[in-house]
């Protein structure tokens, strides 16, 4: 299987991308979208995770701005650029000249039903990808994406997530497409905190890599702790990453039809998940209820570690 990871770094983002090349997953692309920072820093970001890993991935720039609303941006969470205003050096190497859009549908084509692409953020990218050519919807083997919430528990709006609320439209356009669609949604992440402890395992190792993720990912502990009360670190990304490597990793989920709210205003960005099976629609998601935290703790440190 290949692998395209769609992503706004974003320090869970980073946590994910480690996790997932590290771990092995077959990673021929990186795409980077505007999300928790402007795409300007996204792509930065990405390209340094690539030089830290030292690994050729390619990385392409992808959407801007979401398909209708303006972008948001999660600064607060992730800094200002993205990976916790840490001032890591730039990049010395440079994006793809193809689009983030265009390297998507050129690889459904390479690879019918062979590619996968694991989406960390707002969906802008794969709806601009599935909007320019409809036939990629049947030659993409499926999409696992971190974005939603199971039960309308939001973390940027009442009801909304972040990447979904970012673009709502965009991620509308991918749940009705037809790919087959792992959710992990933000209340199954929080569920998952990286224990304190496992952090500790990262500071007393000699590698660069978990240095750096210790580096940009100071404010993520502070915010674990303020939101949610927890020492360690909520990475929601990388739940999604570790649901990519070994689907078994999910201890619970439900097979169901998931829609997106795209009007309203308190409503705005809901994932409804028909779980009484109301909607008379086809089951377009299996949602991601639960995951073995001891598990992905282990896949995460000896991911970045390595
Ligand atoms: O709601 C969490 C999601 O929004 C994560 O993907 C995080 O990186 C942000 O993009
Ligand atoms: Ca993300």
């Amino acid at each position: 299987m290949k692998w395209i990871i769609d992503t706004d770094p974003g320090i869970d983002d980073a946590a994910a991308i480690i996790t997932a090349i590290r771990s092995g997953l077959d990673v021929i692309a990186i795409t980077a979208v505007h999300g928790n920072t402007p795409l300007k820093f996204t792509t930065r970001n990405a390209l340094i995770l690539t030089e830290v890993l030292d690994v050729p991935t390619p990385v392409h720039a992808g959407a801007e701005r979401p398909l209708l609303q303006p972008p948001l941006a999660a600064a607060e969470v992730h800094g200002s650029d993205g990976f916790g205003d840490a001032g890591l050096p730039p990049p010395k190497r440079a994006l793809a000249t193809q689009h983030a859009v265009d390297r998507i549908i050129e690889a459904a084509h390479q690879y019918p039903g062979n590619l996968s692409i694991l989406a960390v953020g707002p969906l802008t990218n794969v709806a601009l990808a599935i909007a320019k050519d409809r036939s990629i919807t049947g030659k993409i083997h499926q999409l696992v994406i971190m974005g939603g919430t199971s039960h309308a528990q939001g973390n940027t709006s009442i009801v909304g997530e972040f990447n979904v609320l970012a673009d709502p439209e965009a991620a509308a356009i991918v749940f009705e497409a037809g790919i087959p669609i792992t959710l992990v949604p933000w209340e199954t992440t929080t569920k998952a905190v990286i224990p304190a402890a496992a952090l500790e395992r990262l500071r007393g190792s000699a590698s660069p890599v978990a240095e750096m993720f210790l580096t940009i990912s100071k404010p993520l502990r502070e915010i674990t702790r303020r939101f949610l009360g927890a020492e360690g670190m909520v990475l929601c990304d990388l739940v999604a990453a570790a649901v990519a490597v070994d689907a078994g990793i999910m201890t619970e989920h439900v097979h169901t039809y998931v829609g997106v709210e795209t009007g309203g205003t308190l409503a705005r960005g809901l994932t409804a998940v028909d779980y009484a099976r109301l909607s008379g629609r086809q089951p377009n998601a299996t949602v991601c209820l639960g995951v073995d935290v001891g598990k992905l703790t282990d896949l995460f440190v000896q991911a970045i570690t390595a």
